[in-house]
This record gives structure tokens, sequence and C-alpha cells, in this order.
């Protein structure tokens, strides 16, 4: 794979930054709706996809087990896998992205078998799948585990509906089960289901299609299977990525007076928007938009922060807001509750002249504020590394940040974006 770098020209705490930033669609909700193609007996239309490496990993992994992609415009496809026969998941590809595990799901309900490694993704923490295995037991499914480290899991009457208690609301489990359960005969339940907007995005549209899914948005799911979707011509559209505008509100909160941030769903962002108010930020929120005011000279107040399954605060926005705090006056933490060794930026961030102090590998505290310097950072997931750039705009001096792949994986075209709103940045070999 080409290493790529990007370089960043800091503003030395200037709020110079100024424009619009238009959201693209969201990473985590696409690559959910493209895995449930394999449910669909018609086409599957998507559109507003966003232009990022994990979506053509996905569809790789699509492609390699038979389907047919077919590109519609710029950001759409159309999905038919009517040719799939393969059940055997890409080793190579699957090793790169966490959500290939996805695909098990309706897999499974459809052939009455799947053949799978360990799903890769970000080194955020342990990352098992213990939940989707036991899952799949409990719906009469024989797991082993050859020698190479596949899965092979068998079916071999069908999958049975059953009543699952997750015990964690994980979202990846919740979005598996609710595909796999679409094809199991008979009543399935989810309790203490995902909330996550993804979710319910992703499946309310399985449910145009014929699913009988209830409760949606609440922790108990209900699901009626049996028969696979058709889309009857129904579009997909990708919703607006929370996680992008959250960075981006962010960045506009430390470096500009006057940003425009388009084409988002406030409504999905109040953990952020709500924290950053109370700390003393001035915005202004609309119905899909948000806009960064006048904040010269604000001196925003510390604040504490735990992570936590919607609607609490998001564990992918903890890395930028940990920048936010290097920028408060006093002190203010920052407790992650979702992932085990997610805290892997800091060294780098103090590297810049941050103060962080890890108490243990959950729970850092931030003393601030600091002014921060350039420096050469190595983002550990793709959420660390936008981190890292929300920090180098701000520092004083140039800075590198390595492996932008990690980036890509998530974020459409990042440079561009950045540089329509006065950032300077260049990416290069
Ligand atoms: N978990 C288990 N066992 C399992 C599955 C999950 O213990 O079998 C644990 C996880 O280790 C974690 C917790 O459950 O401690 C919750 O994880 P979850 O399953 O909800 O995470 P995920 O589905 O793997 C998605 C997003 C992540 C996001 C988390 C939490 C996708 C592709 N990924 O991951 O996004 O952080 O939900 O909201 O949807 C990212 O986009 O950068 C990213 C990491």
């Amino acid at each position: 794979m080409e290493e790529k770098k990007f370089f960043i020209r800091g503003l030395g705490h200037q709020r110079t930054l100024r424009g619009e930033v238009f959201i693209s669609g969201a990473k985590n909700a696409v690559l959910k709706i493209m895995a449930a193609s394999l449910l669909f007996e018609d086409d599957l239309h998507i559109e507003n996809i966003p232009k990022v490496e994990d979506v053509e990993r996905m569809k790789e992994l699509l492609i390699d087990l038979g389907a047919e992609i077919r590109q519609t415009g710029e950001r759409s496809i159309k999905i038919n896998t009517a040719g799939v026969k393969k059940t055997e998941l890409h080793t190579e590809i699957s090793q790169k992205m966490r959500a290939s595990i996805v695909l098990s799901g309706a897999m499974l309900g459809r052939f009455g078998q799947v053949h799978f490694p360990h799903p890769g993704g970000c080194v955020i923490g342990e990352r098992p799948i213990s939940m989707f295995l036991n899952a799949y037991r409990g719906m009469g499914t024989e797991i082993e585990r050859d020698e190479e480290g596949i899965y092979h899991l068998k079916a071999p009457e069908g999958l049975k509906a059953k009543a699952t208690f997750l015990n964690k609301q994980s979202v990846g489990v919740t979005e598996t089960l609710i595909m796999a359960s679409i094809l199991a005969k008979g009543r399935s339940v989810i309790k203490n289901a995902a909330l996550e907007p993804e979710v319910v995005d992703v499946a309310g549209f399985l449910q145009k299609c014929g699913a009988k899914i209830s409760g949606l948005g609440t922790t108990t799911i209900t699901i009626e299977g049996g028969k696979p979707l058709k889309s009857g011509g129904k579009v997909y559209k990708v919703m607006p990525d929370r996680l992008e505008a959250g960075s981006f509100l962010v960045l506009g909160a430390l470096a500009s007076n006057d940003l425009l941030i388009k084409n988002c769903q406030p409504e999905h962002l109040e953990a952020l928007t709500s924290i950053l108010r109370f700390s003393g930020l001035r915005m202004e929120a609309g119905k899909d938009y948000i806009k960064v005011l006048n904040n010269e000279g604000a001196e925003f107040k510390p604040l504490e922060i735990k992570t936590h399954e919607y609607p609490g605060f998001p564990t992918d926005l903890q890395a930028p807001m940990a920048v936010f705090m290097t920028q408060v006056k006093g002190e203010s933490s920052i407790f992650e509750t979702i992932f085990e060794n997610r805290f892997g930026y800091t060294e780098d961030l103090n590297k810049m002249g941050a103060r962080i102090r890890l108490w243990h590998p959950q729970k850092i505290s931030i003393e601030g504020p600091s002014r921060l310097k350039g420096g050469t950072l190595h983002g550990p997931d793709l959420r660390a590394g936008l981190a890292f750039i929300i920090a180098a705009i701000l520092a004083q001096g140039d800075s590198v940040i390595e492996n932008a792949y990690y980036v890509d994986r998530g974020y459409e075209a990042i440079e561009k974006k950045l540089q329509k709103i006065g950032v300077s940045i260049e990416r290069a070999k």
C-alpha cells in the first residue's frame, strides 16, 4: 500500500478559518447497508456514498463473493447479489476492516454457512467477536476455528429465530443480528440493542423493503423473519456522517469565528453540542446545519466526559475532544468506557506541548491551556488521525501526519475540505 502523509502548516492559535464544509455520507451506515445487499432478491440502489477507503474494501469483499456492483453515478451504486454462491469471506480484505463481520449474519441466514477470519480494523482495544458467535450458537449454528484462524460457521437446519440478550449494547452485533434474523424463520428478539442513528437508519430502510422489524431506536428489537427483501426500486440515501460533522465542529470551535457545517443532522450530535455550549462555545444549530459564531477571546470552561453508547458521548469523538480540552483553562478529563485502548494518541499530543496524564488505560486528565507546536504524528486509528489533523492546524509551525490511510478509511477528501476553509494542507508520498 502506498504510504501517504499529510503536511500541515499550523495557524499558531489564530482563528482564521472560515467558510463552509459539506458533510459526506456516513461510513458506518453505508458499510452496513452494503452488507445488507445479501438480503435482497433485486438490485439495491445506494446514493450519497462517501468516497472512503473502507467502502472500497467492502465493494471488493462483495465482488469477491460474486456480487455485481454497478456505478450509477459519482456517489451511487447498484448492488445485485443474485450470483453470490461463495460462502468464504476474502481473508486479507476481512482482516483490514472490522465491518467485514457484519456480512456474516446475512450470509449465515441465506446459505446456512459462512467462513471468515477474525476481522481487522483500528487497534483501539481487544475487539472480540464472542457476542456474535454466542448469538449464532443460540440460533442453531455449529462453530469451529481451524489452525489458520478461520472460523467455520454452519447452521445445518438453517438459522432458527431466537431471543438474544446482548451483554453489551454493541452496534455491530445489533446490526448483524437484525440481518441474520430477517432470514431466520420465526420471531427473533434482540434485547439491550444499540440505539445508534446508523442502526436505526439502515434497519429502517430494510423495513421499507419488507423486513418486519419493530422497536427500532429502543433497546428491544423484534424481527419476524423468513423471507428475503425486495427494494422494488427504492433508493437508500446514506445519512450524513455525524462523526465527520462533530470533528469539524471541534475544529471550528478552536480555529474559526465563522464556520458553517452543512448537510449534517445536529439532532444526532446533541451529546457534543450541549457540552461545547456548556463550555462556552458560541454556535447556532438548525435542522441540517451547525454554525460556529464569533468566539474571539473566548475562555472555555473545563469539561468532564464519559464516553457512552448513543445518545451518550460517542467514543469516536473523544480524540478530537481531547484536543479541544488542551485549549481550555483548567483540568478536564475523559473516561473511555467503550474500548479498552483508545488513548494511544495522547503521547504524540504531549510531544506537541499538551499536558495529558494517563491515569489508567481508560482515563485521562488534561491540563490546559497549552500552546501546541508542530511535530511528526503517527495516528493509531482513523478518529485519532483526524484529532492530530486538528491539533496540527492549531499548532505553531509545521506538522507531518503519517499513515494517512487511516484518515482516508473514513473521511472523504479531507485535505480538499480543509483547504477550502483556509487550511494549508498537502498530501505527499
Ligand atoms: N464487543 C464485545 N464482543 C463482541 C462485539 C463487541 O465485547 O462480540 C465489545 C467491543 O469490544 C466494545 C463494545 O462491545 O467494547 C462496543 O463495540 P461495538 O460492537 O458497538 O463496536 P463496533 O460495532 O465494532 C462500531 C463502529 C465504531 C464505533 C463503535 C462504537 C462501525 C464499522 N464501527 O464498532 O466506529 O466506535 O461502533 O460506537 O460501525 C470508527 O468508525 O472509527 C469506529 C471504530
